[in-house]
């Protein structure tokens, strides 16, 4: 049910869509140009951002003989399935060829080289929060890896997700177009804390519910969600006491992040354990404190996220949910 509003949903934007370009003549696609700042990239610091923005999963096939990068990666979603593409220095099957603007204007604007816009399935909707350099940084990290000849392979997306000009709307209508600035309020560990957080841990990816066009809800922000990505129950990880994480120490945060373990000595599974491999276990103990310290801070979100967990998978699952 859920999906068939989304598609009726998709197929009256596209209509829309189609119609405001008819009239206008124009392109389609809403792109400003990109300044590139005076910054001497460093591939050491861009190697540190590559692990906190957690770079390495979607973009990486399963398998230990996968090579790193190189793409292939299977990301199911409500609108099909996508596969990561190669993100190594490979002229013609990666990235190799983007000067710098190209590759500020893809994680920042969600823009390819050629005009295509990309899918929110790649969390630019975060990343466009990096600043300039951090970007830059990053940019140099990955021209420093080896290039891989892996050819991309085609996203499986059913009618009408396929059509790309779509995004064109759907970047109306939800990017917030970054870098984010520090809040005057809050202290400078609750400000890097953000900064990890939102822009570069995308943790609101997973842990944020979504509307029914795969676009996180403002005042719900990591309140977890029952249809998470692979269709799982995501935890509520804002201080509510009952219902989110509120009777955790910033101890026990940190600890999560930095070895996998929860507080009841169980390790966490699913996307999480990934998370914290490839990202959350390579921040130092300052990062790991101020994400702490910010979601701590945090507005408390009642929702009780997962209670029906023994129950048939089916019946628990909300249909409200995306
Ligand atoms: C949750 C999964 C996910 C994560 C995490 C992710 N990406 Fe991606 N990325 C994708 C998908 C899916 C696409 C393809 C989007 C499309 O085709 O519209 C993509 C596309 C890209 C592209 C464009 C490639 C091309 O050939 O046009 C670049 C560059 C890129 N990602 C870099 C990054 C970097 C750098 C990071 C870390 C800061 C990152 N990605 C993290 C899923 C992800
Ligand atoms: C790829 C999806 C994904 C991303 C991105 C993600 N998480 Fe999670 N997270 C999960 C899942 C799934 C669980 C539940 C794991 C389990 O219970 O085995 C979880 C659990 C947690 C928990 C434990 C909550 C509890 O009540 O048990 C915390 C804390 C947490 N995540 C914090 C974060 C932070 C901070 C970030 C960003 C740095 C983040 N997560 C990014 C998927 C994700």
């Amino acid at each position: 049910m859920t999906r068939l509003i989304i598609r009726i949903a998709a197929v009256c934007l596209a209509l829309g869509v189609a119609v405001a370009a008819a009239f206008s003549g124009a392109r389609w696609v809403t792109r400003t140009a990109v300044e590139v700042p005076d910054h001497t990239a460093s591939a050491e610091a861009g190697a540190y951002l590559f692990a906190a923005a957690g770079c390495a999963t979607c973009h990486t096939a399963e398998g230990r003989d996968a090579t790193p990068l190189a793409g292939g990666r299977e990301l199911a979603t409500p609108f099909g399935t996508f596969y990561g593409p190669n993100i190594t220095p490979h002229a013609e099957h990666g990235i190799g060829s983007w000067s710098d603007a190209d590759f500020i204007r893809a994680l920042r604007q969600g823009v390819a080289p050629d005009g295509r816009d990309y899918y929110p399935a790649f969390p630019y909707a975060s990343y466009t929060r990096l600043s300039d350099a951090d970007l830059l940084d990053l940019k140099a990290y990955l021209f420093s890896l080896p290039a891989a000849a892996e050819p991309n392979r085609a996203h499986d997306l059913p009618f009408p997700f396929g059509f790309r000009p779509l995004l064109t709307f759907w970047k109306l209508l939800y990017l917030e177009e970054g870098p984010m600035a520090p809040e005057p309020g809050r202290s400078e560990m609750e400000n890097r804390g953000a900064y990890l957080v939102q822009a570069a841990g995308h943790c609101g990816e997973c842990h944020s519910p979504r509307n029914a066009l795969g676009a996180p809800i403002g005042d719900m922000a990591l309140a977890g969600t029952e249809e998470g990505p692979e269709g799982r129950a995501i935890p509520n990880i804002t201080p509510h006491r009952e219902t989110g994480i509120g009777r955790w120490s910033a101890d026990d945060i940190v600890f999560l992040l930095r070895a996998g373990m929860l507080p009841d000595g169980d390790f966490v599974g699913g996307g999480m354990g990934e998370v914290v491999s490839e990202n959350t276990s390579h921040l130092t103990e300052d990062d790991l404190r101020a994400i702490a310290a910010y979601l701590q801070m945090m507005p408390a979100v009642e929702n009780a996220v997962g209670a029906s967990d023994d129950e048939d998978d089916e019946t628990s699952r909300s249909d409200d949910d995306w």
